[in-house]
């Protein structure tokens, strides 16, 4: 089951009401007026939340207006989760502030299902961080998820997806980082980036580490 939303502001937390899609609609995705239409019919206020560090940052940006496809923890901020409970069911979900300095109406990967996150119950699931752009080309949490049903290890899916994003990878976005993590119904988990500073936190029952994911570019 997957429920998703797109281009959905003045809402604090998106990903709630991305629930409510898939737990109250006959539909995977909403967007735009629709889902804040939605979000509003079901409880959630609208805000602001154009702080105004931000609104400066817009402005400076707005005397050039270039779109630089970098990103960094200053223009982007995604979160994505897997978890498997104790009988093995898997789930899992993604959120994202998406790409600073973009054209208006652009959508990320986070909001389509198969490209920012992707489960499987009987496989695994797998999620991503990163340049949506590069993501979305390869559809990737969903071919992390195939490259596990096809018999490779999390690791190894999530490498392999990388590896396929890195050798494409258009001139104008070199520099750019993707980060997959995955899980699969065991499970064993994977974690693999295109360069170092991807890291996430890994918890089992009682235990929680942070490690840091490896990466195919080594500066
Ligand atoms: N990964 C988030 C985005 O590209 O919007």
């Amino acid at each position: 089951n997957a429920g998703s939303v797109s281009f959905l502001q003045h809402i604090v937390h998106p990903i709630s009401v991305a629930r409510l899609v898939m737990e109250h609609t006959p539909h995977v995705m909403l967007s735009g007026k629709g889902a804040l239409e939605f979000a509003l019919a079901n409880g959630f206020e609208k805000k602001n939340l154009l702080t105004e560090k931000s609104r400066k940052a817009w402005k400076e940006w707005r005397v050039e207006s270039k779109y630089k496809y970098e990103i960094n923890s200053e223009n982007h901020d995604t979160i994505g989760m897997l978890a498997v409970d104790d009988k093995g069911g898997i789930s899992g979900a993604c959120t994202t502030s998406g790409l600073a300095f973009k054209m208006h109406g652009r959508v990320g990967d986070s909001p389509i299902i198969g490209a920012g996150l992707y489960v499987d119950n009987e496989v695994g699931g797998a999620v991503a961080t990163g340049l949506g752009e590069l993501v979305m080309r390869t559809v990737g949490s969903f071919l992390v998820v195939e490259l596990m049903r096809s018999g490779h290890s999390p690791q190894e899916a999530c490498r392999l997806a990388i590896e396929r994003i890195a050798d494409k990878i258009p001139a104008s976005q070199k520099g750019a980082q993707v980060g997959y993590l995955a899980v699969n119904k065991s499970g064993e988990t994977g974690a693999y980036a295109i360069r170092k500073g991807f890291n996430y936190a890994l918890t089992h029952k009682e235990d929680d580490t942070f490690l840091d994911a490896d990466h195919l570019v080594q500066d």
